[in-house]
């Protein structure tokens, strides 16, 4: 039986572990909860103990839990802990390494992987030192879920910070449970990524974001609704991991992300061109949504509008098939080629034969019908495709699916111990 330690951190969202316990209960997953003194002001331990079936620990210094249990094999005897809600204040001790009360010592006791679930005010989660704790802790080896966007308990509220709801949590912690054998949401032995080096740490990642435009006349395009979120997402969680990272940009409106060498394009052979020159590399990441076609013979100066003639017709051209063409390649071909397929029928049917058809190894695949809010949007709930076969994720944030994609990208290359 796989146990997940769960730590009730103090805020509202803490009632949601009641739920939490019983579908972790329901599939089968033991959980032995410690509650914080602040979340023993929102819930109570009577009530934790009676649906989880185990005593509940409180107390560093609980003589006959130290005899019985003792807080190091608390923390060793898990197969994952969840820290749930992760309050700010949690947040920073974690960050900081504190110990100074059953929850933080057993966060520093324990060697399996830590997933948080973060619930706060909006303002607190996006103050700065909110944020850099989340680095931090995402650095150490923590995986974050949430948190999600909405209504906050405080009246008249909202923003990002209500905690992840339950069923997301539980999927999660699933895929981390699933993971330690390498599936899920894989990752590296967490003890190996926290104290040796960043999963990506040595890696090349190469990443295409964006639409292309092509050029009908000098000031008219053919374009699409790619916002490069996703892409750019990819290109940020490459390098938090430690990686090289150099991202080909076709036209958008988001900033480029730190640390990452960016070559911005407008067409899809520049944007070829800038793939080839930027090889080898470990992992290729294609995430732009590059204009199928590209018309025949643009017009040198502006097509003009002629009185009473018919409007002109555009001859298109097939545009090179960049993911094809890297995916082929004999030579200098990436050790882990990732497509995404953007489909609105049968998406999965569909990514299935588009990663055979291409020769590519990872597709991810997303529903991009109208109404989904994927393009321009944060969220997106995606299918992992690989020849294994298909792993449906949760609705995600953007920069967790980048984040939970590369994680698993270097998992596998570690694997492999491909290197260029
Ligand atoms: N892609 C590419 N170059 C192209 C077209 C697509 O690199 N000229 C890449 C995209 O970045 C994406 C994948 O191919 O990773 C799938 O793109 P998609 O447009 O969904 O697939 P197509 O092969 O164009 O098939 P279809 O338009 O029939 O869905």
């Amino acid at each position: 039986m796989k146990r997940v330690l769960l730590i009730i951190g103090g805020g509202v969202a803490a009632y949601k572990c009641l739920d939490l316990i019983r579908r972790l209960a329901e599939r089968g997953i033991g959980v032995r909860c410690i509650m914080t003194k602040a979340a023993q002001e929102f819930i109570t331990p009577l009530a934790v103990g009676a649906i989880s079936n185990e005593r509940v620990a409180t107390d560093l210094f609980d003589l006959e839990g130290e005899r019985e249990i003792g807080h190091i094999r608390l923390a060793r005897e898990a197969d994952l802990v969840v820290v749930a809600p992760a309050t700010a204040d949690l947040l920073a001790r974690m960050a900081q390494g504190h110990a100074n009360d059953l929850a933080t010592a057993v966060l520093l006791a324990t060697r399996v992987p830590v997933l948080a679930a973060p619930a706060m005010n909006p303002a607190m989660w996006s103050h700065k030192a909110t944020q850099r704790n989340v680095r931090q802790l995402e650095g150490d080896g923590v995986h974050f879920i949430g948190p999600n966007a909405g209504e906050m308990a405080e009246k008249g509220e909202a923003g990002v910070g209500r905690m992840a709801e339950v069923a997301e949590i539980v999927s999660r912690i699933e895929g981390l449970l699933a993971g330690d054998s390498d599936s899920g949401f894989g990752f590296l032995n967490v003890s190996n990524v926290r104290t040796v080096r960043p999963v990506l740490a040595g890696r090349h990642v190469l990443v295409t974001s964006g639409p292309t435009h092509e050029p009908i006349d000098p000031v008219r395009y053919i374009a699409n609704r790619s916002s490069g979120k996703q892409g750019h997402a990819i290109a940020a969680a490459a390098r938090r991991l430690g990686a090289r990272v150099t991202l080909i940009s076709g036209p958008v409106q988001i900033a480029d992300p730190e640390g990452v060498e960016v070559r911005h394009v407008e067409t899809a052979r520049e944007m070829l061109e800038a793939v080839e020159a930027a090889l080898p590399a470990d992992i290729a990441v294609f995430a732009a949504a590059v204009a199928d076609w590209r018309v025949a013979a643009p017009g040198r100066g502006k097509i003009k509008k002629a009185a009473g003639a018919a409007p002109p017709s555009l001859e298109l051209v097939e545009n090179p098939d960049i993911l094809g063409t890297i995916a082929k390649r004999g030579a200098k071909r990436p050790a882990l080629v990732i497509g995404f397929a953007a489909e609105t029928q049968t998406v999965v049917e569909n990514a299935k034969a588009k990663r055979k058809a291409k020769a590519i190894d990872w597709i991810v695949a997303n529903d991009v019908s109208e109404g989904g809010g994927v393009f321009g949007g944060d969220r997106n709930r995606v299918h992992f495709v690989t020849a294994e076969g298909v792993e449906d994720w949760p609705d995600m944030s953007k920069a967790e699916v980048a984040d939970a994609l590369l994680k698993r990208a270097g998992a596998y290359l570690a694997q492999n111990r491909a290197s260029v």
